[in-house]
């Protein structure tokens, strides 16, 4: 019988790694995409593995990938839109390049991967898209604006293609993982290209505390999740019916209660008080 075929951005490390080895391990014909052809030596040692060059940002390398495993394989059963990567820091220091890219990555290059599959997928009748979104995407947290707002962003776009894709069979949906331990954390850009110099101070003490945050292991009982869990997790949304926006991670629970029962505006409270207590002392913004 046919494998099933399914492509994966961003494979080269990380979840895109671990998600590609998963549905290769559950026997589908894997399309692992990366920016550079040689960052995973041990995806190139695997049968039912090719390995495309992708950068998102690049429409000629979206379609040479969808042109190759259209024309090797006649289908398009899954999509995995995984790349992307943190831009953090004040609004105000980001220079415009640091802004867009943020978006062009995590956001646009998405779109374009999406609407490069759906052609294939609309003619099959059927199709699955799965965009790693973030529980960054569901509530605000002090200086992400950029990042967050771009995965706020993917989980609109998935809300909403949902309806429509529905008509053809299409099958969309956002898994959104917590705070896990993989290479983004050492991949986060510090947006400080247009430094003011009234900021300084604060901007140091806050990189300081988002280094903290970023890299020692949440308190209890939040913690870091197991990155297998996420592959696993990402495999099983899409071979069964589930929600459109599907968490995981131990924190994305308790946030995700925590917003039910007490509401988004405490949860801000608390963020502000937590965060500004450490960054700031006495002073105010
Ligand atoms: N780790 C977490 O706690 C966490 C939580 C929630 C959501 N996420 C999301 O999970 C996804 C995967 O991140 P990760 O945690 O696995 O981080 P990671 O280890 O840093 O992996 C990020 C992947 O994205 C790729 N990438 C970055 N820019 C790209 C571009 N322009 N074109 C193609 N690929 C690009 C990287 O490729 P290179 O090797 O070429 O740089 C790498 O393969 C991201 O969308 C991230 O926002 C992560």
């Amino acid at each position: 019988m046919m494998k099933k075929v399914v492509i994966i951005t961003g494979a080269s490390r990380g979840f895109g790694e671990l998600i590609a080895k998963k549905f290769h391990k559950e026997n589908f014909q894997v399309i692992a995409t990366m920016r550079n052809i040689d960052s995973s030596p041990s995806l190139k040692k695997l049968n039912n593995v090719d390995i495309k060059r992708l950068d998102v940002t690049l429409k000629s390398d979206i379609k040479n990938v969808i042109d190759f495993t259209v024309q090797k394989y006649g289908r398009i059963d899954i999509l995995i839109n995984n790349a992307g990567y943190g831009a953090f820091g004040f609004l105000e220091e980001a220079s415009e390049k640091e802004i867009r890219n943020q978006f062009d990555v995590n956001f646009f290059g998405l779109i374009d991967c999406i609407r490069a599959v759906l052609p294939q997928m609309r003619k099959q009748r059927d199709g699955v898209i799965i965009n790693i979104s973030s529980i960054a995407g569901r509530f605000g947290l002090p200086f992400t604006s950029l990042y967050n707002s771009s995965k706020f962003a993917v989980e609109g776009l998935t809300e909403c293609l949902h309806y429509e894709l529905s008509l053809f069979g299409i099958d969309i949906k956002t898994v959104a993982p917590g705070s896990f331990r993989t290479g983004f954390h050492d991949s986060i850009n510090y947006t400080e290209s247009e430094k003011k110099d009234d900021l300084g101070d604060i901007r140091e003490k806050l990189k300081i505390a988002l280094e903290e945050g970023i890299k020692n292991e949440p308190p209890f009982p939040f913690g870091f999740g197991n990155n297998d869990d996420v592959a696993n997790f990402v495999f099983k949304q899409s071979i069964k019916k589930s929600k459109v926006s599907n968490f995981i991670g131990t924190d994305t629970k308790i946030i995700n209660f925590f917003i039910k029962i007490f509401g988004r505006e405490l949860l801000f409270k608390i963020i502000k008080k937590l965060w500004f207590s450490r960054i700031l002392s006495k002073k105010k913004l």
